[in-house]
């Protein structure tokens, strides 16, 4: 039986290549599978619980869509939407914020780290960030929802408050309790500076990743300057598993080539680092330049992005409001 895929990704600008190889290139394969319903959301609400400029919001969130056609998604055959639009998230998320419990929440990382030392100082919108999330998922029956390796911990969080909700108001089976989709292999790019650290937009180095809108010459520069070792390429698992920058450029080429690390590992040990960045330098451009090409010729067409976005809207609400009726009518109101 086909699957009902929703997945988020937040409109904060500089799309990388981690988004890319652990959620993007997951959504493309989804949607070509013509069993599955899929719906991609541009979470703009998300994106408001760190302060944002509204002038680069509104270009972010067009660049999002245009970043998803780019890689493959097909409009006709996924909806494509901004969850501001469509009010049920928003309701949804209040009442899914009086079935969560604080505990919950406060075991949540994320916030921990985006907050970081002055918590005090966090927006609620931070603290709450995943309730917000389980409403996306649980308004549209969500059975599968494909994200990176540090989505994890939201999505148990999801599959509790849909839990604990079916459970208070005796409404068995009527919140789809769903299956997070987490690549086993390379869910977590690292970044190209530091191998203990996740790939990341908000890194303030650019050198530090590869943006999807990167041209040829920036994704030379990069990689040329990306962090290595003075080794040779590591011999075996136990090597590799102790030298973070290597396996990190070794599982971006294996996810490039859809290979396994293991033969990666073998067809380059004890060679260069060098020999080995050219080859990879190849595969990444003949992946990203195409990518980065067709977004910045997207966004000369902002009138086609936002006839995207106005179709999905339509197609989300119909399917959302339905839902959050019958959860108002559930809870007595
Ligand atoms: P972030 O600020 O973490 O990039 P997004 O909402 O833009 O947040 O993330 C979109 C998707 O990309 C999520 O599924 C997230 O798990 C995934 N992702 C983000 N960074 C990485 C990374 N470095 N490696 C793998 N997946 C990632
Ligand atoms: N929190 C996710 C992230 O930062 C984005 C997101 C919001 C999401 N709502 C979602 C992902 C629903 C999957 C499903 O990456």
């Amino acid at each position: 039986m086909g699957k009902k895929i929703f997945s988020g990704v937040q409109p904060t600008g500089n799309l990388h290549l981690g988004n890319y190889l652990g959620a993007i290139k997951n959504f493309v394969d989804l949607n070509n599978d013509k069993d599955n319903k899929c719906i991609f959301c541009v979470v703009d609400l998300h994106a408001i619980t760190v302060k944002q400029d509204p002038k680069e919001l509104k270009n972010n969130i067009r660049e999002t869509v245009a970043t998803f056609i780019a890689s493959g998604i097909d409009p006709k055959k996924s909806i494509i939407f901004n969850q501001s639009r469509v009010a049920a998230h928003a309701e949804g998320a209040w009442i899914l914020g009086c079935v969560a419990r604080m505990g919950w929440l406060n075991r949540m990382t994320q916030f921990k780290e985006k907050a970081g030392k002055d918590k005090e100082k966090a927006s609620i919108g931070l603290y709450s960030y995943p309730v917000l999330m389980a409403a996306d998922i649980l308004l549209y029956d969500a059975t599968h929802v494909p994200v990176g390796d540090d989505q994890k911990q939201h999505l148990e969080l999801c599959r509790d408050i849909a839990q604990k909700f079916n459970n208070d108001f005796e409404a068995e089976n009527f919140l789809q309790v769903p299956e997070p989709l987490i690549q086993k292999e390379f869910s977590r790019i690292m970044s190209l500076k530091d191998g203990s650290k996740k790939m990341s937009k908000s890194e303030l180095s650019d050198l530090s990743r590869i943006n999807l809108t990167d041209d040829k010459d920036q994704i030379i520069n990069k990689i040329k300057k990306a962090k290595t070792d003075p080794l040779p390429m590591p011999r075996d698992l136990k090597e590799l598993n102790e030298r973070l920058e290597a396996k990190n450029l070794l599982g971006i080429y294996s996810s490039l080539t859809n290979s396994k690390l293991e033969i990666s590992l073998k067809n380059f040990a004890g060679k260069n680092f060098s020999e080995f960045k050219e080859i990879l330098t190849e595969e990444l451009v003949n992946k990203i330049e195409p990518i980065s090409n067709e977004i910045k010729k997207l966004l000369e067409d902002k009138s086609y992005l936002d006839e995207i976005l106005l179709d999905g809207v339509e197609k989300a609400n119909m399917i959302a409001s339905k839902k959050i009726e019958r959860i108002k009518e559930i809870i007595g109101f």
